[in-house]
C-alpha cells in the first residue's frame, strides 16, 4: 500500500493497523514485531478508534476548509510538538538504558524541529496571517534541541523518570494518530496553498511524515524487546486500556471541534489528556 493510499482504507480498525504496518515496513522491522501486531490488532478490534474513521477525516475536512482554523490549527500543532520535545527530553534524560536514552533523544530533537516546520508551513500557506512580533514569539514554541546538547531532566516535570512499556504504548498510538492527523493536514493544505508555495509545502509535509512512521516504527520496537523479555508485561491490557482512553480523548475533542487541542486548552480541562496516563500519575502523554 501507498503512503497515499493510507487514509482510504474504508475501516477504522484497517487504516490505523495500516499506519502501523507501513511504519514498520520503512523501518524494515515489519516481520520482527510479532507480539506488538498481535496485541495492537486485538486491541483495535475491541476498542475500534474513532481517529481512523471515515466520519473523522470528513469532520477534518469541512473544519480545515476554514483557512483562519487551518492556521490556527498549525500553530497548535507546533506548540504540541514543541512540548512534546521537552516530555521526551526529561524522559531521555531518566533513562537508564542508554540505546532507549538515544532513541528518545533523537525523537525529541524531531519534535522540537517539527515545531519549526509548523511554523514553516504557516509562513508558506497563510503568509501575512501573523504580526512580525508575534510570528517572532512563535518561534520560541521550539526548544532548538540537538544530539549535541547534554540531556536534563526538567525540574518538577512528571516525564522526569524512567520511561516504561506503558510510556512506550501511550507513544506509540499518540504517533499513529498523529501520522493520521498528518495525512488529513496533507490534503487540506493542498486546498489552501499556492502553485508557487506547493513544492516547498510538499518537502516539509514528506520529512514530516518520513519522521513520524519512524517514531511508530521506534516505539513499536522498543514495546517488542520488552514484550520479549524475561517478565513480559500483559500487551493485550495495556493496549486495550491506552487505546480506550485515546479514544475517549478523541471524542472529548470532537465535541470541541478540536483534533488534538493546544496545551492551554488541555490545561483547563482535567479531563482531557490526563485520562490517558492515571496510572504514572503523569497529565499528559510523553507526546
Ligand atoms: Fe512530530
Ligand atoms: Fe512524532
Amino acid at each position: 500500500m501507498d503512503v497515499g493510499d493510507l487514509l482510504n482504507a474504508e475501516e477504522s480498525n484497517a487504516r490505523v493497523a495500516a499506519i502501523a504496518r507501513m511504519a514498520l515496513f520503512q523501518s524494515r522491522l515489519r516481520d520482527g514485531c510479532p507480539n506488538y501486531f498481535s496485541a495492537l490488532d486485538r486491541a483495535l478490534e475491541d476498542e475500534p478508534p474513532p481517529f481512523g474513521t471515515k466520519t473523522y477525516s470528513d469532520l477534518y475536512r469541512s473544519a480545515s476548509s476554514d483557512a483562519r482554523w487551518m492556521a490556527v490549527s498549525l500553530m497548535t500543532n507546533a506548540e504540541r510538538e514543541g512540548d512534546g520535545a521537552k516530555r521526551l527530553w526529561s524522559l531521555s534524560a531518566c533513562s537508564s538504558n542508554k540505546e532507549e536514552q538515544q532513541l528518545l533523544k533523537a525523537h525529541a530533537v524531531d519534535e522540537s524541529r517539527h515545531a519549526l516546520f509548523y511554523l514553516a508551513l504557516l509562513d508558506l500557506a497563510f503568509p501575512e496571517i501573523t504580526e512580525p512580533s508575534f510570528r517572532l514569539e512563535l518561534q520560541k514554541l521550539s526548544p532548538r534541541y540537538s544530539m549535541r546538547m547534554e540531556l536534563f531532566a526538567v525540574d518538577g516535570s512528571p516525564y522526569a523518570k524512567e520511561p516504561s512499556i506503558d510510556d512506550f504504548i501511550q507513544m506509540n498510538i499518540a504517533e499513529i494518530r498523529t501520522t493520521i492527523h498528518h495525512l488529513m493536514q496533507r490534503s487540506a493544505l493542498a486546498v489552501h496553498s499556492s502553485v508557487k508555495n506547493r513544492d516547498g509545502i510538499k518537502m516539509i509535509l514528506d520529512a514530516l511524515l518520513h519522521d513520524e512512521l519512524r517514531h511508530v516504527a521506534y516505539t513499536a520496537g522498543l514495546i517488542e524487546r520488552l514484550a520479549q523479555s524475561a517478565t513480559p508485561p500483559d500487551l493485550l491490557s495495556l493496549f486495550r486500556k491506552r487505546l480506550r482512553d485515546f479514544n475517549e480523548i478523541t471524542s472529548e475533542e470532537l465535541g470541541n471541534r478540536a483534533f488534538d487541542c493546544s496545551v492551554e486548552c488541555c490545561a483547563k480541562r482535567p479531563h482531557c489528556r490526563s485520562k490517558a496516563v492515571p496510572a504514572t500519575g503523569f497529565v499528559d502523554t510523553p507526546i
